[in-house]
């Protein structure tokens, strides 16, 4: 996948505070939105057994996986608690991934990213 902006979906298509599977390209993620209009972005396989993290229980700025209960944190992907001991594979440091709703933005000319 190229680095840079990938169109993940509509922002209404994100229920704020719930994990949604999305694709960004041929890589199944987890998305998250915040109140604040933050989007976290994780690789949905959890380091421990590789099963989607999209299922578990989203709480406290982090993810609970449902299969053995591994707690990664949104804000960058960390392994907090569980059995995982690995954090979110694909996970950078620091932020993974903030998102501006697409309603701010102001012409596709001025924000090519949303292609619209
Ligand atoms: S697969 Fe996630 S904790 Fe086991």
């Amino acid at each position: 996948m190229e680095p840079g902006w990938h169109t993940l979906g509509r922002t209404e298509g994100f229920p704020l505070g719930e994990a949604v599977r999305a694709m960004a390209g041929q890589v199944p993620v987890l998305v998250v939105r915040e109140t604040d209009g933050v989007f976290h972005v994780l690789t949905d396989r959890c380091s421990r057994s590789s099963r989607s993290l999209s299922q578990g229980e989203i709480a406290d700025g982090c993810v609970t996986c449902r299969w053995h209960g591994s707690v990664f944190r949104l804000s960058d992907g960390w392994n907090v608690g569980g059995a995982a001991t690995a954090p979110d594979r694909a996970s950078p440091p620091g932020p993974t991934a903030t998102a501006t709703p697409r309603r701010d933005c102001p012409t596709p000319a001025e924000h090519p990213a949303c292609g619209e």
